[in-house]
């Protein structure tokens, strides 16, 4: 049921409606039905799928995943159905959610992110795209794009070219100035701009003298790199002027909250999903008990002016 307090966290972003600000994060919620047992995933802002690209992929062999502390490092390797398999047997379950549906989308060369779009464009349900040009573990495309801002320009012009779906660029932290991308993607055409991407970490187990993972080399995500990223959405956040997402170690409403005040229109809840499930639900409600012991009457007016 809806109840007056709902208005609090309406937001509008490129030109839709958001029932909420509190999505969930690429490639933590893999395509919506895996959480559907647990609660009602129509309650959620919106619904961020895993990276699709054009031929299914079975990702890096394991070991995939490590626990590092407050956080975990991952290199799963872009693991997906492809494509053509989201949109026969995924697309129709999210398409019936009463949620926003945000598709990312990767690949290892420009072209493929086109093919990928071209193929998306065409189908009913889909709310935006999130182009991945930020995954740090894949050999080509991901990170090798969104490092550099011709690549990062040049996709995500092409995308938007080829797409009739707002097109919302997602960054990655590992590169030397974040907004000298940001500025770049917003002058290829992009709607939006989430942020972060993991942070490229490695973690060697001494016994055996190896590397944790299988990859060598993985993605940090959780708490530990929430300051990272809230530096960088406040940084981004000044730099352009299209609305910027904010992710990265998002656990509770406070930890929302600090996004939110350095800028960001919504959040994204990614490894925070693996811990408790609920954590999203969570901060709706947290979010809008903020607003009305603050007398904001909407989240939009909780941005704060953090100088000096
Ligand atoms: C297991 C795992 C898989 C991920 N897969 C993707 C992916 O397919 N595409 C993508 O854009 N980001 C992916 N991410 C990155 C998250 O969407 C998010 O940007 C990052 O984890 C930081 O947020 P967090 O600290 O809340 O997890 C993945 C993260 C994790 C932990």
């Amino acid at each position: 049921m809806a109840d007056r307090s709902d208005q609090l966290l309406k937001i509008k972003l490129f030109g839709k409606q958001f029932k909420n600000p509190v999505w969930v994060a690429s490639g933590t919620f893999g395509y919506g039905e895996e959480y559907a047992e647990l609660y009602d995933v129509s309650k959620l802002g919106a619904i961020v799928t895993k990276s699709i690209t054009l031929e299914p992929r079975q990702g890096h062999p394991p070991p995939r995943v490590v626990e590092t502390p407050s956080g975990m490092l991952n290199a799963i390797g872009l693991q997906n159905v492809g494509v053509d398999n989201f949109v026969k047997d995924k697309l129709p379950y999210l398409r019936k959610l009463k949620t926003r549906v945000i598709v990312n989308i990767a690949g290892s060369s420009i072209n493929e992110y086109v093919k990928v779009t071209e193929r998306l464009s065409r189908k009913r349900g889909i709310d935006a795209l999130e182009v991945n040009i930020s995954c740090p573990n894949v050999k080509t495309g991901g990170i090798e794009i969104g490092a550099d801002p011709k690549r990062a320009l040049k996709t995500i012009a092409m995308v938007k070219k080829a797409s009739r779906f707002a097109v919302i660029a997602k960054l990655s932290p590992n590169v030397t100035d974040i907004t000298v991308i940001a500025r770049a993607v917003e002058d290829g055409g992009a709607d939006a701009i989430s942020l972060i991407n993991t942070i490229a970490g490695m973690v060697i187990d001494v016994d055996k003298r190896r590397p944790a993972l299988s990859n060598v080399t993985g993605g940090l995500s959780g708490p530990a790199i929430r300051p990272v990223a809230v530096a960088m959405v406040y940084k981004v956040a000044r730099s352009v002027d299209i609305p910027v997402i904010g992710i990265g170690g998002i656990m509770n409403t406070d930890d929302a909250l600090q996004f939110f005040l350095a800028g960001a229109k919504a959040i994204q809840v990614g490894t925070g999903n693996f811990i408790n499930p609920r954590a999203p639900l969570e901060i709706i409600a947290g979010l809008k008990r903020y607003c009305k012991r603050n007398k904001f009457s909407n989240i939009s007016k909780v941005a704060a002016d953090l100088e000096g």
